[in-house]
């Protein structure tokens, strides 16, 4: 590979959503595969996962599920980026050992490996000459992605990303202004100037020169955001991420639960190791912490689960 400057690079780049229909020979798959595996990474363990897509018919799925972003599609190579304690958990059992219970620190440390490590992939891949683009939207269809690419818990798909050769041009996209990023030695506050400053630097962002048409769509109500919430809560329980919630809970968090469960009893009751929801003529029982214990109370009263003992 000749040198490049890196800099060069970075003010160069751009996403790529157009690809050539190409495919990235087999020693430049090798480098980038070797840039994700270079990323630094927490405490040496490596806690996320790629899946390199091969499979047209579930890159088409994943597609469908992502928007139709037709990107996913026309790649050469399509990665799901997956934040993964699982592999950790069978290497501490595989040592006889129990992994400590901390689902909220390890998804923090397991998402940036696995931003990391794609974005040192991605970085390698615009140096080669590729184009890339990461894939937010294949969190529009997170539980289905868990069942389609077959997840264990402790595994969360954290993002998709296009690699391939691209079909299109363009000058590089706006960032904000460096001194509302960078802040010295304590956090500054924003002043109303600072904001009417941003927009007027992200202004060519947007088709009709208003970055604040990007942000409405995507982060006030009603927007993509808050549609993608509620889904991405239940997969972190699902997949062992929530504190409150044994793996494979289908609830978005513990109140979730718990509003669930009183939507379907006359109440609820709480003691230290169990739980109880009350009908009028009857009562269902559950053991465990109180997510455990009103999961299970839940489940006889529904008939998912038979009520005894
Ligand atoms: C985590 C993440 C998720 C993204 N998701 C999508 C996506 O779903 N679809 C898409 O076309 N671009 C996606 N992008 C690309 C961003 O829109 C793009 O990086 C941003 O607009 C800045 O443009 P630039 O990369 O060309 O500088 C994503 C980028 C990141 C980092």
């Amino acid at each position: 590979m000749p040198p490049v400057d890196l800099l060069e690079v970075l003010a160069r780049r751009r996403s790529t959503r157009r690809f050539k229909p190409e495919p990235i020979p087999e020693e430049d798959l090798e480098k980038l595969l070797f840039a994700l595996q270079r990323a630094p990474t927490d405490a040496s363990a490596q806690l996320y996962s790629v899946i390199r897509l091969r499979d047209p018919a579930l890159r088409d799925e994943i597609a469908r599920l992502s928007g139709e972003q037709e990107h996913i599609r026309q790649a050469a190579e399509f990665f799901v980026l997956l934040a993964d304690v699982h592999r950790l958990e069978r290497l501490l059992a595989h040592r006889g050992q129990a992994m400590a219970p901390w689902p909220r620190t390890a998804l923090h440390f397991a998402i940036l490996d696995a931003g990391l490590s794609g974005a040192y992939l991605a970085l390698t891949a615009e140096a080669l000459g590729y184009g890339v683009c990461f894939i937010g939207g294949v969190l529009n269809g997170i539980e289905a992605l868990v069942d389609l690419l077959g997840l264990p818990p402790g595994v969360l798909p954290v993002a998709g990303l296009a690699v391939g050769v691209p079909d299109e041009e363009g000058p590089p996209r706006p960032r904000l202004p460096r001194r509302l990023v960078v802040h010295e030695d304590r956090y500054r506050p924003y002043s109303a100037e600072d904001l009417e400053e941003a927009y007027r630097a992200m202004a060519p962002y947007s088709r009709v020169g208003d970055w604040n048409r990007v942000l409405k769509r995507y982060f006030t109500q009603g927007g993509t955001m808050e549609a993608r919430e509620t889904p991405y809560g239940r997969a972190l329980a699902r997949q062992g991420f929530d504190p409150d919630l044994p793996p494979g809970a289908p609830f978005y968090s513990l109140g979730a639960l718990l509003e669930e469960a009183l939507r379907e009893a006359r109440g609820v009751l709480f003691r230290p190791g169990e739980a109880w929801l009350e009908r009028e003529q009857e009562a269902f029982r559950g053991e465990g912490r109180p997510g455990e214990a009103l999961l299970t109370a839940l489940r006889k009263a529904r008939g998912e689960i038979p009520d005894w003992p």
